[in-house]
């Protein structure tokens, strides 16, 4: 193991409790040796590795403000080394201001030292993004767009999508598993992109997000691992953080996650499941090929894994669809299929949708009526209406408005920021933007100074010392938003770095 295993178990275990009495999360010796991993090999004495190693689970926020430190003879027990290597590299960190020891009481981690990426990490990144800015800021951290006209329409005048609008307040309006008309309108629209569906394979969610919560608490048990990409939508990376499963990231490529990393995974621990998004991956826009899709069903079948396909980002194809879904290459029900409403029509519908065999759509419907007893009735059946007669309309026109938007976004930063690396896209609302030589958490601080909020690629990923000079900037903004943003961030790149 390594780096590439996650010990997430820091819900679970070791809590103790800070001087605000929230609880503390606390690692023990045997998951910071995990964490740590000692493949990472670069030299030089054993101590200052360590060292390094521990200052690198405080900045990446495995290690928050206040965790205690195992003793000495304990961590060198785990990690097999002696003990004065261990007391030399909390000395050092000592002198780095980066852990405190009070007399009599353990060693922690120094407040104020940990880094951004560790108070988000902390506090949830997406609760985070979703704060107000105020209207002199160009807030590009959110990959989500305005509500479509349409759904303004439906919303202010329901006859407008629908014969009888008084079906909105029909019945009870209790509907744990989703309302008929709209698990019927999610079956048709997944049976039309090639995988047969019935309606009782199908339940309503709020958005994608409380999907992944729904299966990430049915699937997975502590000590169970999951597979995520290396770079990934930072709401799943909160879920997972917080889910008490074994992480595995998967890096990513132009062709999606690494199937041979998944593989690797498998043999070297324990892989119950895996969430992936092959149709235009967040942030990277990667797309899964048909192949690998095969080879990702192979891989499922001959390791046992429950694969999670989110279908979040399908219908932005920006021209080009994607292959048919990782479902579709599926003869054993081994995929769970997902989706939603809010990267095509608008987020604030909060619906989304689950596709499994019925035993399990059964079981996550109970879990879900516990939470909130289902989904607000009217926006079900309004959004069946427009899944059912506007969704290639609206289709077509959002990937009409992303790429007019990604054109100007491009054309800005070639005339702009010329040492910015990217790749386009096929797919999806992100570019996502290497500055070489650039600290992307100090480049998001200044840009917010300046004006706009960008995400820094550490937010993206729980894999220490990947992504950290990568931006990802969402494309949902009209032209002249997008090109005043890059002016903006393009003079703070040059007072950042002279260039
Ligand atoms: C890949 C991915 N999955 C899930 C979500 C959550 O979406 P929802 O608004 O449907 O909860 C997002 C939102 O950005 C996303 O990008």
């Amino acid at each position: 193991m390594g780096w590439a295993a996650i010990v997430s178990q820091l819900a679970l275990d070791g809590k103790s409790q800070s001087a605000d009495n929230w609880p503390v999360l606390t690692l023990d010796s045997t998951q910071i040796a995990t964490l740590l991993g000692w493949e990472d090999d670069s030299g030089g004495p054993l101590f200052r590795r360590l060292a390094d190693g521990l200052r690198r689970l405080a900045e990446e926020g495995y290690l928050v403000d206040g965790s205690h430190l195992p003793p000495e003879r304990q961590l060198a027990q785990a990690l097999a080394v002696s003990r004065n290597t261990v007391t030399a590299a909390y000395a050092l960190l000592r002198t780095e201001g980066w852990i405190e020891a009070r007399q009599g009481s353990a060693t922690r981690i120094a407040a104020s030292r940990t880094s951004e990426a560790a108070v988000h990490r902390a506090d949830s990144v997406m609760a985070t993004l979703l704060r107000d800015l105020g209207s002199t800021t160009i807030d590009l951290t959110v990959a989500a767009p305005s509500a479509a006209p349409i759904v303004a329409r439906s919303i202010a005048d329901p006859s407008s999508v629908m014969v009888d609008p008084s079906v909105l307040t029909e019945g009870h309006g209790y509907h744990a598993g989703g309302h008929a008309r709209l698990r019927m309108a999610v079956a048709a629209l997944l049976s039309a992109q090639g995988l047969p569906t019935r309606r009782e394979e199908v339940m309503i969610t709020n958005g994608v997000q409380q999907a992944l919560s729904l299966l990430l608490a049915e699937l997975t048990r502590p000590g169970m691992g999951v597979a995520i990409e290396e770079v990934a939508y930072p709401g799943l990376i909160d879920l997972a953080m917080r889910s008490g499963a074994l992480i595995h990231l998967l890096p990513v490529g132009t062709d999606g996650a690494d199937v041979n990393a998944l593989q690797a995974a498998c043999h070297r621990g324990r892989v119950d499941a895996a969430i992936l998004a092959p149709d235009f991956q967040n942030p990277t826009g990667a797309l899964t090929s048909a192949e690998t899709r095969r080879r990702l069903i192979r891989v499922a079948q001959e390791e046992d894994l429950v694969l999670i396909d989110d279908r979040t980002h399908t219908d932005l194809d920006l021209g080009l669809p994607p292959p048919p879904p990782l479902g579709s290459f599926d003869d054993q029900s081994r995929v769970v299929t997902i989706g939603g409403m809010s990267k095509l029509y608008w987020g604030g519908l909060r619906l989304g949708w689950i596709r499994a065999r019925s035993s399990l759509i059964n079981r996550l419907i109970e879990q879900k009526a516990g939470f909130d007893l289902g989904t607000s009735a009217p926006m079900q059946i309004i959004a069946a209406e427009l899944l059912h007669h506007h969704h290639e309309a609206t289709r077509t026109w959002r990937n009409e408005q992303l790429r007019h938007s990604l054109d100007a976004l491009e054309a800005a930063l070639k005339a702009s920021m010329p040492a910015a690396e990217w790749t386009r896209p096929p797919g999806g609302p992100n570019l996502w933007i290497r500055l070489p030589g650039t600290d992307a958490l100090e480049f998001s601080h200044r840009a917010l100074r300046d004006g706009v909020a960008v995400i820094a690629g550490p937010l993206l990923t729980c894999r220490p010392g990947r992504a950290t000079d990568r931006i990802r900037v969402p494309f949902y903004a009209d032209p002249g938003t997008l090109t005043e943003a890059i002016t903006r961030l393009a003079r703070c790149w040059s007072q950042m770095t002279g260039r």
